[in-house]
């Protein structure tokens, strides 16, 4: 490893400030901050910044919806996220605020500059917009029914049942989430980034960075090229009033989309921690800086970060970053973070049941410097930990610490015995390794490379035997030469391992007596020098644990959707679903083409990877059919098996990723848990037709 110091300034994502973090989000965190604190362990300046990202669309209705300002709504989630991030070890060097006066500056200097660049254009463009509401609608807002297989509820990008994906435009009988009123078209006046102008720029900057090398993953930067066989279109970076965010310059109604400022919160929450600290803020964002800018993000905010970003900052007087580290998503138990199974796992359930640090293991021990998705298994979750961090690494401490406080009084030995020097020097040699490792993001194979060292450790403790040896007579120097050696081989491995488990480290520190641990001080032994006496640093995980917390989970996840079930939004739907708006007439013979048929559920299962579906086997007297409705929010299957309801038979039968549908049952209300299901009256038998 290069000893030249470094000066670097390395940022995660900004959370929205209108939900909680989850486990999801914490892959990003971990990852930024075990880099950060391993660079940090060589001795090289390194500022850890990031915020919450507070304005926008969905925290202006968020806020309403609570009866909050957005201020209140941002200030009291930032609390939240904070106590998440400090509990899990997110060590920020500062965490602010998008919605902050270094935010508001610097985003209209540099969208002034981009003006003066020539870069900067308005222009006429069509939107949707809630006449109701009276406000522009972004597509997140607009639901309406599939075109394809007709599935009520649906986002105007695409049908969660079906699969199809088309455009808000194709949707049917769309409607506004906010009121429940019909979208209209509507013309307003736009600014965008000339973005497609920036594209020679772009090119060469994928290619070589700013130090002659891509500043990309190679997965990533294959995803850009793509992008730009596809053709750069302008950004829109403006946004109509009512909208929470920063008023653009000259332009009062007109706000800078909230993609506009998030990104500038990196430079406010470090010019901010600039003020602080005496920083020199220009030695870092300027053009020509050779400090070192590294940006962890998620695949999904690719485009903002690959092509707005550098582009915005090149030609606004800045430098550009030199690595944009992208990973993947968070998948547990193979499938999908889901609300509905319960694997939507915030942190604060996590919290309560686990220590943070086993999940910081794990994430490392499954995460490198390419754009994979990572799972999160439980049962392996469990068995690693509890087999390789405690059974391994742990367990040195615990088999050779306690002979030391009883029978010396808590004083290592004075030297190492020769036979007892090839295991110290194979974990001191393997430093440079695992730093190399460290620095380029390959933590599943330091982690690897420690536990294989953990090996070693724990060859040696079985092979000197320290157990038996106490129970020889005149053995007392070997006992404490033995113990001397595995609590320096335990404290090698705290060192390596620190950037992961900052916490337990910390414990270790003060169980050795020890200054904080850095990485050159792999290379000392701790000799004739006393120690405290040793307590458990750790506890194996139960499998009760984990089932505990899934069920907080799921608890949680219920309160708060009942609270959102209340919610003025929810409320405009549900007012929808009572008081339909009427719609075109049709002739008796529309309506007698459909056949209407009493059904008895005779089965009703949950639906392997469907979020929103259950399986109904149907008997409508002479048949039975298979069915899959979207009523999963609503029912389980226990209360629909045995009821008799309403389905339409003739329904053509539709394909879907699960299986065949054979018709459709029918269902009231505006969707979520406000739907419910058609039931006849005593005495209909299946089969019978509804008239
Ligand atoms: O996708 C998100 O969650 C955004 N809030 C990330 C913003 S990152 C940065 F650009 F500000
Ligand atoms: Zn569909």
């Amino acid at each position: 490893m290069s000893s030249k110091p470094r000066n670097i300034l390395a940022t995660s994502a900004l959370p929205y400030a209108n939900g909680s973090i989850h486990l999801g989000h914490l892959v990003e965190y971990i990852q930024t901050d075990i880099w950060v604190r391993f660079q940090k362990m060589q001795g090289h300046t390194c500022y850890y910044v990031c915020a919450d990202d507070t304005h926008g669309t969905p925290i202006m209705l968020r806020a309403e919806q609570e009866g909050i300002s957005p201020e209140q709504l941002i200030e009291r989630v930032h609390a939240e996220h904070l106590q998440d991030f400090t509990e899990f070890h997110i060590d920020f060097d500062n965490y602010y605020s998008t919605n902050s006066s270094e935010n508001r500056e610097l985003s209209e200097q540099i969208y002034l500059q981009l003006k003066q660049a020539g870069l900067i254009e308005s222009r006429m463009t069509e939107h949707y917009y809630d006449p109701e509401k009276e406000m522009f609608l972004p597509d997140r807002y607009i639901k309406g029914e599939c075109p394809k297989c007709h599935s009520q509820d649906q986002y105007g990008d695409g049908c969660e049942v079906c699969g199809t994906t088309y455009t808000t435009t194709d949707l049917i009988n769309p409607y506004s989430v906010v009121s429940g009123a019909k979208p209209v078209r509507k013309e307003t006046e736009h600014f965008f980034f000339k973005l497609s102008e920036c594209i020679d720029f772009l090119r060469d900057w994928i290619d070589n960075g700013n130090r002659g090398s891509s500043p990309l993953p190679a997965e990533a930067k294959n995803k850009l090229e793509e992008w730009f066989d596809a053709g750069l279109r302008d950004w829109e970076i403006s946004r109509d009033a009512p909208y929470f965010g920063f008023e653009i310059p000259d332009a009062p109604g007109k706000y800078f989309y909230v993609w506009l400022d998030a990104p500038v919160g990196y430079m406010a929450s470090f010019k901010n921690l600039c003020a602080r600290e005496d920083i020199d803020f220009d030695s870092y964002w300027k053009k020509g800086s050779d400090a070192e800018l590294y940006h962890f993000i998620g695949k999904d905010i690719l485009s903002f970060h690959a092509l707005f970003w550098p582009a915005t900052l090149e030609y606004s007087g800045y430098r550009t970053p030199d690595q944009i580290c992208v990973h993947g998503f968070l998948t547990v138990n193979g499938q999908k973070m889901s609300k509905s199974r319960g694997t939507f796992i915030t942190a604060r359930s996590y919290l309560e049941f686990l220590q943070p640090e086993y999940l910081r293991y794990y994430f490392a021990a499954k995460l490198n410097d390419r754009v994979e998705d990572i799972d999160l298994n439980l049962e392996d979750f469990v068995a690693r930990v509890n087999s390789n961090l405690i059974g391994k690494y742990i367990n040195i401490a615990s088999r050779t610490a306690g002979f030391i406080s009883k029978r010396y009084d808590g004083k290592l030995g004075n030297c190492i015995d020769e036979m007892d020097i090839e295991p110290l020097q194979k974990l001191q040699r393997a430093a440079d390794d695992i730093a190399d490792l460290y620095d380029r993001r390959q933590f599943s194979e330091a982690i690897r490379e420690i536990m294989a060292l953990a090996d070693i450790a724990n060859e040696y403790v079985n092979d000197t035997q320290p157990w038996v040896i106490a129970k020889q007579e005149g053995q007392e120097e070997r006992l404490q030469q033995i113990c001397t050696t595995g609590i320096n081989l335990f404290r090698i491995l705290t060192i390596y391992l620190k950037p992961v488990l900052p916490e337990l480290a910390r414990q270790v520190e003060e169980f050795l007596n020890s200054e904080p641990l850095q990485w050159h001080h792999s290379n000392e032994l701790l000799l004739d020098h006393d120690i405290q006496k040793y307590k458990h640093l750790a506890k194996r995980i139960e499998d009760k644990q984990i089932q505990a917390m899934l069920d907080k989970n799921q608890e949680n996840l219920k309160a708060t959707e009942e609270k959102e079930s209340h919610s003025p939004t929810r409320h405009a739907q549900a007012q929808q679903g009572e008081h339909p708006a009427i719609a075109n007439t049709i002739e008796y013979d529309d309506f007698a083409k459909i056949d209407l048929r009493i059904a008895r559920i005779v089965k009703a299962e949950h639906v392997e990877g469907a979020d929103k579906l259950l399986q109904l086997t149907l008997d409508i007297g002479d048949q039975q059919r298979n069915v899959f409705a979207g009523i999963k929010s609503a029912y389980s299957p226990e209360q629909l098996q045995g009821k008799l309801t309403v389905m339409v038979a003739n329904l053509a039968p539709r394909k879907m990723r699960f299986g065949v549908s054979e018709g459709m049952v029918l269902a009231a209300g505006p969707g979520g848990k406000d739907l419910w299901i058609l039931e006849p009256d005593e005495g209909a038998q299946a089969g019978m037709k509804v008239k």
